[in-house]
């Protein structure tokens, strides 16, 4: 049962490569993800739960920024984990307070 204690991740780049490798261990590690590529709800590998949420889009648009944190504000209620693997980021609530966390 997903709880508001669940860390919560945004994954870019995240329907294949490093990306899907690294949304698919937080998902077994208890964690929530938005996942986000221009073609992630085609996966064959994710498919959506109360645990992910996937976002269609070119990660240069605001408008994926826009559905991205939208996502996220619908499953965390916390501080989230950004992992980029197209060199590319969001502003979001979660710039303003950066920290590591280790996975
Ligand atoms: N794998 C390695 O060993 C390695 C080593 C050093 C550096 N890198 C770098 O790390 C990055 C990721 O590598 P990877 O091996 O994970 O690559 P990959 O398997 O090709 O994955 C790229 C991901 O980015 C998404 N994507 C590509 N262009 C996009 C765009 N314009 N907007 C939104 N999503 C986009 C792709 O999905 P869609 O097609 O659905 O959008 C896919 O999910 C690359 O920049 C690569 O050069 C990789």
């Amino acid at each position: 049962m997903p709880t508001t204690q669940q860390p919560v991740a945004i994954i870019t780049g995240a329907s294949s490569g490093i990306g899907l490798g690294v949304t698919q261990a937080l998902l077994e590690r208890g964690w929530r993800v938005v996942a986000t590529s221009r073609t992630i709800s085609k996966s064959k590998e994710l498919k959506p739960s109360p645990d992910l949420v996937l976002v269609d889009g070119e990660v240069s648009k605001k408008e994926t920024a826009i559905k991205v944190t939208e996502a996220e504000s619908s499953i965390s209620a916390g501080s989230i984990c950004w992992l980029t693997t197209l060199g590319f980021l969001f502003p979001s609530r979660s710039s303003t307070t950066p920290r590591t966390t280790t996975i």
